[in-house]
């Protein structure tokens, strides 16, 4: 019997989320100043830079987001922003126009500004991540039925739930790790792994942790629960035939609360 048995996961979504609340990371390694000069210009016309800044931002999902185009043009013939992010507000002053987009929800979007000069166009692109740090990273204290460990793990208001990758680590090493990246719905979720580990002997008394990673086209956001450790083993072959049934069976009903959960899920989404 392969005990490496399954996985299950469900998404509950949650309407709300604290605005503007926890975790920002700024982008890593893409990362540069704000906007250097543009590449130089034909010879033919004026040489003139646009930047914006901030170039990277992430913000929570839903919040929104001030952007600033400002360009060396002494008179600019016109500017405009380019995105499928929905537009606020605009302020402008001499060289620069600050545009607001609203309630960022796509966990990833370019957004250009252009402007004109002395008949000539030129660009600069920001980039915005949408996402959200896990409230928390909880993983139940391991039950023992017969041969097999049952381990569940839950991550809380977590968004964007199809970049995660939940992992769980047994004295440090990898025992599963499963990737959501079919779950592309637009709010935040709370997801929980239930896994079926085989019990050893040596197991005893070892740390078991797990490990949410958002990972953001470069943007790395880990979170990792506290540890618990595996009970001692109770070994006996009659209590191995009937772990696998029972074992069989919590499965079952965790996948059937996953399947309706989603379901209601998706008809309040065809409904709204
Ligand atoms: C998600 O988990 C949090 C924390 O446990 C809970 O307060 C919230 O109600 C959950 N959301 C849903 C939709 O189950
Ligand atoms: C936009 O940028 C310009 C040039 O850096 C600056 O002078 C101006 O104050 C900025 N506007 C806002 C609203 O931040």
């Amino acid at each position: 019997m392969g005990s490496l048995l399954l996985l299950l996961l469900l998404l509950l979504l949650s309407p709300s989320y604290p605005r503007g609340g926890s975790a920002r990371r700024r982008w890593g390694a893409r990362t540069q100043g704000p906007g250097g000069p543009s590449p130089a210009p034909p010879e033919t016309s004026a040489p003139f830079w646009v930047r914006i800044s901030p170039e990277f931002k992430a913000v929570p999902p839903g919040a929104s987001v001030w952007l600033n185009c400002s360009s060396s043009c002494p008179r600019p013939e016109g500017s405009s922003l380019r995105t499928e992010l929905r537009r606020g507000d605009t302020l402008s002053g001499p060289g620069w126009v600050s545009y607001q987009l609203l309630d960022v929800r796509a966990w990833s979007s370019d957004v250009h500004c252009f402007v004109t000069c002395a008949g000539e166009t030129r660009g600069a692109t920001a980039r915005i991540t949408a996402y959200k740090q896990p409230r928390s990273v909880i993983l139940e204290p391991p039950v023992l039925m017969g041969s097999e460990y049952t381990l569940r793990c839950h991550v809380t208001h977590v968004f964007p739930v199809g970049f995660l990758v939940v992992t769980l680590r047994r004295g440090g090493r990898v025992i599963y790790s499963e990737s959501l990246e079919r779950f592309t719905g637009r709010d935040l979720a709370n997801v929980t792994l239930t896994y079926a580990l085989r019990a050893r002997p040596s197991d005893f008394g070892q740390p078991v942790t797990c490990h949410a990673r958002l990972n953001l086209d470069g943007l790395v956001v880990l979170s990792s629960s506290a540890p618990v450790t595996l009970p001692v083993l109770a070994w006996s072959p009659a209590s191995k035939a009937l772990a696998s049934t029972s074992i069989a069976a919590l499965v079952g009903i965790l996948l059937v609360v996953g399947a309706l959960c989603l379901r209601k899920y998706l008809s309040m989404k065809s409904r709204a």
